[in-house]
């Protein structure tokens, strides 16, 4: 189980986004979790990688994989919320107390998540774009977080945030989640030409 002193710790990380959102529109907060659960995390990334598990987003009846990669280049694997996987059981716990966080603070009323781990296979990209589809309202928060190891600003990869006149940049450090509204804020991944760029992105929803 948790402790208390990391309970108090986990509530100032949490406290850092929130407040960042609020005031700058979005928030970034660096080891998020610590080294060695994303170490694990990742290896669970490249395991379902190896093992052929990931696939484009929105694979289905009316996919059109052309269309799709003019767009967006990364491969996806879906988080099961009931996982036996130790870490993504961490991961899940974790964002679970978030969200009791938000909705405790900010009334925000979320009820529902879903993260996918994702690999961007090295030149890949995913252009502007909001997370909230105009179809289906639910997603009101998004939230990644980077599993890469040892990323420079030299490898390229990074996050625009288009807030106002303003493009804000950020890189995907290993450890490090930013957290930003899915219907407001319009954001772009740039290519990595030298290596993949692997995350967990997700969705705090409320239907
Ligand atoms: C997404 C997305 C951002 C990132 O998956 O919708 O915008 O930095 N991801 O990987
Ligand atoms: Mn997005």
């Amino acid at each position: 189980m948790v402790n208390e002193t990391l309970l108090v710790a986990e509530e100032q990380q949490f406290e850092l986004l929130i407040d960042a959102l609020v005031n700058n529109e979005y928030g970034v907060c660096d080891n998020f979790f610590t080294p060695e659960e994303i170490n694990g995390l990742r290896e669970n990334l490249q395991a379902y990688h190896q093992g052929g598990l990931m696939y484009p987003a929105g694979v289905g009846r009316n996919f059109d994989y052309q269309k799709n990669a003019e767009i967006r280049g990364d491969v996806i694997y879906w988080i099961n919320e009931s996982s036996k996987n130790t870490l993504e059981a961490l991961f899940i716990a974790k964002i679970e107390r978030f969200i009791a966080y938000l909705n405790a603070t900010c009334y925000t009323g979320i009820n529902d998540f879903e993260f996918h781990y994702a690999y961007y296979e090295q030149n890949s990209f995913y252009k502007r774009h909001l997370d909230q589809f105009k179809s289906n309202r639910g997603r009101r928060y998004s939230m990644v977080l980077y599993l890469n190891e040892n990323w420079q600003q030299e490898d390229g990869g990074s996050l625009s945030l288009y807030i106002g006149d303003d493009t804000l940049s950020v890189y995907p450090m290993g450890g490090r989640l930013v957290f930003f509204k899915s219907d407001e804020t319009e954001h772009e991944v740039h290519a990595a030409p030298n290596r993949p760029r692997i995350s967990i992105a997700g969705w705090l929803k409320r239907s």
